[in-house]
C-alpha cells in the first residue's frame, strides 16, 4: 500500500454536481462563466439541489421557502451573545451551525424530503447566523431578516440594518454563484466522509465549515486582506513580494491543487475588483493585487484562484476582513447540501487506507523499567 500526499490526483467518487475538465468548470454541466453572466445565486442553489435550472415559479417558490426560514431559533441568538467578542468568525459559525440542529425536530429524520428541506434551511439560516454574529459582536442587536428578497440583498441588509446598495447586492450576488460550488475540493469532501457514515446533515455542514477555515482552503480570503494590509500601499508591493518568495513563503490566492493554467473563477473576480474600485474612487486595493499578481505569476508561474482578488472586492463592498470566509461559506452551502443530499442518495462508507510508516515488533514493557 503506497499513501498519495494530499490524495492527489485520486478520484474518490461519482458526482453529477459540478466537473472540473482542462480548467473549465461546470455546474451540473452549465459553464461558470454562463452561470456567473446569466443567473442569480438562487438559481444556481436550485440547480444544485435538483440538477436543473428553476423555471419562474419554482424559483418565487425557492425565495419564498428561503425567507420562511431564514430566521434563527432564540436560542441560537442567545447563546450568540455569550460567545467571546473577539472569537473567530468561522469558529463562531461552526458552533451556531451545529447549535441549529438542537434546535430543529427533524434534524435526524433521514428521509429525502427532510433532507432537501433542511438544505434549504441551512442555506437560509447561515447568512442569518453571520450577519448576527456580525452585529452582536460590536454590541448591536442583530436585525431580522427579510421575506422575498435575495440571499446577498438579505445578508448586506442584516449586516448594516439599511437597504443596501443594487451594485453591492449585485457584485455579492455574483461572487456567490462563482464559489457555490467546487467539485471534490476539502470542505467538500469533509461533508461527504461526515454524512457517509449516515449522521445527519447538520454534522456535514458542520464538518465542511470546520475544513473551509483553514488558510489553505476558504482562510485564503481572509489572508490576502492580511497580506495587502501588510504591504499598505502599490510602492511596497515589489519589496513584500519578493521578501515572501525569497523566503520560499506561501503568497495566499495563488495556486491550486487542481487548477495549473489558472482558476476560471478569478478573472470574474478581478473584473469585479477593478469596477468596484473605479465607483468607488478607490484603486489602490486593486491596483496593488494586479501589481501582485504580475509578480507572483512572472516569478513562480502561479496564478491567482479565487481567493485572491475577492479580498479587494469584499473591502470595496465594507466588509470586515474577518467575514470573507463566512461568505464563502454562506455560498458554498448550497453545494455542501448538494454534495450531502447526492450521498445519501448512493451511500457507501468512506474508509480509505494508511500506509503505514511506525515502529514495529514493539513490546510493551512494565512502566517501572521504561525510560
Ligand atoms: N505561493 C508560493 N508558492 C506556492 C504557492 C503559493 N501560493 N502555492 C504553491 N506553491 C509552491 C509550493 O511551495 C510548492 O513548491 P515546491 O515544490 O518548490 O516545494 C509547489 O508550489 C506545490 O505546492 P503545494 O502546496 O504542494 O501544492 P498543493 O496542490 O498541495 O496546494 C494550495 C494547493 C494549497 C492551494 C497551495 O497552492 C497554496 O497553499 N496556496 C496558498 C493558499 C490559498 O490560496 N488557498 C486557497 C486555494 S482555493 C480554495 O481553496 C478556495
Amino acid at each position: 500500500m503506497t499513501a498519495t500526499k494530499g490524495l492527489e490526483g485520486i478520484v474518490a467518487t461519482t458526482s453529477s454536481i459540478s466537473s472540473i475538465v482542462d480548467g473549465v468548470l461546470t455546474y451540473r454541466g452549465y459553464d461558470i462563466d454562463d452561470l456567473a453572466a446569466n443567473a442569480s445565486f438562487e438559481e444556481v442553489a436550485y440547480l444544485l439541489w435538483y440538477g436543473k435550472l428553476p423555471t419562474k415559479s419554482e424559483l418565487d417558490g425557492l425565495l419564498k421557502q428561503l425567507g420562511e426560514y431564514a430566521p434563527i431559533p432564540a436560542q441560537v441568538i442567545e447563546q450568540i451573545k455569550l460567545f467571546p467578542k473577539n472569537t473567530n468568525s468561522m469558529a463562531a459559525l461552526r458552533t451556531a451551525v451545529s447549535s441549529l440542529a438542537l434546535y430543529d425536530e427533524s434534524a435526524n429524520d433521514m428521509t429525502p424530503e427532510a433532507n432537501l428541506r433542511k438544505a434549504v434551511k441551512l442555506q437560509a439560516q447561515l447568512p442569518t447566523i453571520v450577519a448576527a454574529f456580525a452585529r452582536i459582536r460590536k454590541g448591536l442587536e442583530p436585525v431580522a431578516p427579510k421575506a422575498g428578497v435575495s440571499v446577498a440583498y438579505n445578508f448586506l441588509y442584516m449586516l448594516t440594518g439599511q437597504e443596501p446598495d443594487q451594485v453591492a447586492v449585485k457584485a455579492l450576488d455574483q461572487a456567490l454563484v462563482l464559489h457555490a460550488d467546487h467539485e471534490l475540493n476539502a470542505s467538500t469532501f469533509a461533508a461527504r466522509v461526515t454524512v457517509a457514515t449516515l449522521s445527519d446533515i447538520y454534522s456535514g455542514v458542520t464538518s465542511a465549515i470546520a475544513a473551509l477555515k483553514g488558510p489553505l482552503h476558504g482562510g485564503a480570503n481572509e489572508a490576502v486582506m492580511v497580506m495587502l494590509e501588510e504591504i499598505g500601499s502599490s510602492a511596497n508591493v515589489e519589496p513584500y513580494i519578493n521578501a515572501k518568495l525569497a523566503a520560499r513563503e506561501k503568497i495566499m490566492g495563488f495556486g491550486h491543487r487542481v487548477y495549473k493554467n489558472g482558476d476560471p473563477r478569478a478573472k470574474h473576480l478581478q473584473k469585479m475588483s477593478r469596477e468596484l474600485g473605479k465607483l468607488t474612487g478607490n484603486m489602490e486595493l486593486y491596483e496593488m493585487s494586479v501589481k501582485i499578481e504580475e509578480i507572483v505569476t512572472g516569478q513562480k508561474g502561479l496564478k491567482p484562484n479565487v481567493d485572491f482578488y475577492s479580498a479587494s472586492v469584499y473591502t470595496t463592498l465594507n466588509i470586515e476582513r474577518d467575514l470573507f470566509t463566512p461568505i464563502f461559506a454562506i455560498s458554498r452551502v448550497s453545494g455542501w447540501t448538494a454534495h450531502i443530499l447526492e450521498q445519501y442518495e448512493n451511500n457507501r462508507l468512506i474508509r480509505p487506507r494508511a500506509e503505514y510508516t511506525g515502529a514495529v515488533s514493539q513490546k510493551v514493557v512494565p512502566i517501572d523499567q521504561r525510560s
